[in-house]
């Protein structure tokens, strides 16, 4: 064979394989579940914060009486392959699994002005729609807690609550299959919105936002 056969045999070879990598790839890394349930037990997922963020709701105790429910932010995050099918479907995969990282009210106060910042991380939730693992819950979706005593520590594994604790107002409240969306803009902005959805190929924005009075 002569060097140039050769070499040409080599460089289709090669940009085969990158091509072959580069098409499989992503399927490969998304694909199952980004979770594990064991005995019925939730083992703690790592490695969330580089998933897909969705949002942070807070309400803190100072605007209700003292006594909010929730009063620390909660980010939230969503596996990377559920946030795929979201984006092309508008629809909650089974499997999907949505976290909720608690993070306590810090600093009231910034250069910037006054408002409420983040402090330090305090524990962590989730939320998990699966046929398989929770059959009998409502939507298919089981709720867990991994958040210690004080707010402390977190525990290595979560069993689901009973529905009647979380499912519930959930399913009442939540703008899409159990999950409040709408306070999450990502996805409320991103479903079924494809490419859209990734951010920066929008030119206008088609929200209801009014620019608040005063502002030059
Ligand atoms: C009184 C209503 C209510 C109850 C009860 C409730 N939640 Fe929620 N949950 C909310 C609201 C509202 C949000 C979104 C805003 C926020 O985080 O404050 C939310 C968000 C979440 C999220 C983020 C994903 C999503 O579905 O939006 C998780 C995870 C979660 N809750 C877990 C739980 C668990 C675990 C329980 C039971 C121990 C529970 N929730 C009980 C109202 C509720």
């Amino acid at each position: 064979m002569t060097n140039k056969k050769y070499n040409l045999i080599r460089f289709f070879s090669t940009t085969t394989t990158v091509l072959a990598l580069q098409l499989t790839l992503p399927a490969t890394v998304l694909a199952g579940d980004a979770f594990t349930i064991k005995d019925g037990e939730l083992q703690r997922p790592t490695g969330y914060r580089e998933w897909v963020y969705v949002g942070t709701p807070v309400t803190p105790n100072d605007m209700n009486n003292g006594k909010a429910a929730f009063p620390e932010h909660h980010n939230v995050y969503i596996d990377p392959n559920s946030w795929k099918h979201w984006k092309e479907t508008g629809k909650f995969r089974d499997g999907t699994i949505l976290i909720k990282e608690l993070v306590s009210n810090g600093s009231k106060a910034a250069v910037s002005g006054a408002g409420y910042f983040q402090g330090e991380f305090i524990g962590l939730e989730a939320t998990i729609k699966s046929k398989k693992h929770s059959p009998n819950e409502p939507g298919n979706w089981a709720y867990y807690s991994f958040s210690g005593k004080n707010h402390k520590t977190l525990t290595a594994t979560a069993k689901a609550f009973p529905a009647k604790s979380c499912n519930a107002c959930h399913k009442a409240s939540a703008a899409d299959d159990f999950v409040f969306t709408q306070y999450y803009p990502v996805l409320s902005a991103g479903k079924g919105a494809g490419k859209n959805a990734t951010g920066g190929h929008l030119t206008d924005l088609n929200n209801s936002y009014i620019e608040p009075k005063g502002k030059k």
